[in-house]
C-alpha cells in the first residue's frame, strides 16, 4: 500500500519531465555558422535564410546553394561554372525539428556554468538516420545544433558546428547564375556533404 502511494506522488512529477516540443527547436530566420566535417575533414561556412527558403555551403572548392522552393542544389565552382541537381530528399532540410524528431535526452557541459544539450533522432527514412545535439542559448527562443551524425546505408558523416550567429555578412553567397545546366548523374556529389 505504501509503496501504490509512493507510486502516485512520483507519478505526476515524472509526467512533468516530457520531452521538449522538437518543432519548437528551430535556427533563427538567418544563421551563419562554420561546420566542420569530423570524417571528410572539409570545412564550410553554411548561411541559412529561412525567409526565401535558401542555404549557401561555401567551402574552398565550391559553393553550394540549396533552394528548398525549387528542391534544386546549385553547385558553382570557382571558375563560376553552374550545375544544379535535385535535392534527393525534398524536405528533409527544415528551420525546425519535424514532428517525427525522437528525443533522446538532455546532456549537461560544463564545470563552473553548465549549459544543457538536447540529443535527437530524426529518422528521415529507411536510408537516413539522423542524429543532433542542440544548444538553446537560455532566454533565447532559437536554437542551432552543435553536432550532428549522419548514419545513411551509404557511410556515416560527422558534423561540428563553431561560431553561429544569427546573421548573413554576405548576401550574395545565395546568388545563382542564370546559367546552370543539370548535373550528369554520374558525377552526383551528395547534397547533405556538410549538414
Ligand atoms: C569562412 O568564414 C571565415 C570567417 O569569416 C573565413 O575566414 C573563411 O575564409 C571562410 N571560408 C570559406 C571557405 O569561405
Ligand atoms: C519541394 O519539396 C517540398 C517538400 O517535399 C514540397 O512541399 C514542395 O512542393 C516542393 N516544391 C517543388 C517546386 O517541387
Ligand atoms: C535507422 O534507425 C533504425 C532504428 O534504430 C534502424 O532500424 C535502421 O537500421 C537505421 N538506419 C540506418 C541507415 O542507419
Amino acid at each position: 500500500m505504501q509503496f501504490l502511494a509512493l507510486c502516485l506522488l512520483v507519478a505526476p512529477v515524472a509526467y512533468t519531465l516530457a520531452a521538449p516540443d522538437p518543432t519548437t527547436i528551430c535556427l533563427p530566420e538567418k544563421s551563419t555558422m562554420r561546420v566542420f566535417g569530423l570524417i571528410r575533414k572539409i570545412q564550410a561556412n553554411v548561411s541559412s535564410d529561412f525567409s526565401q527558403n535558401k542555404i549557401a555551403e561555401v567551402t574552398e572548392l565550391e559553393r553550394r546553394v540549396l533552394d528548398l522552393n525549387t528542391n534544386y542544389s546549385y553547385a558553382i565552382d570557382p571558375t563560376g561554372a553552374c550545375t544544379r541537381q535535385r535535392l534527393p530528399v525534398p524536405g528533409i532540410i527544415t528551420r525546425c525539428l519535424p514532428p517525427s524528431t525522437v528525443f533522446l535526452g538532455t546532456v549537461f557541459e560544463g564545470f563552473v556554468n553548465k549549459v544543457s544539450l538536447n540529443g535527437w533522432l530524426i529518422p528521415v527514412n529507411q536510408d537516413i538516420n539522423v542524429t543532433l545535439l542542440t544548444y538553446t542559448e537560455p532566454g533565447q527562443s532559437d536554437s542551432y545544433f552543435v553536432l550532428r551524425r549522419d548514419d545513411t546505408s551509404w557511410g556515416q558523416r560527422i558534423s561540428f558546428v563553431s561560431n553561429p550567429v544569427a546573421s548573413i555578412a554576405d548576401t550574395s553567397v545565395f546568388n545563382v547564375p542564370a546559367v546552370c545546366p543539370d548535373k550528369p548523374l554520374e558525377v552526383r556529389l551528395n547534397v547533405f556533404k556538410y549538414m
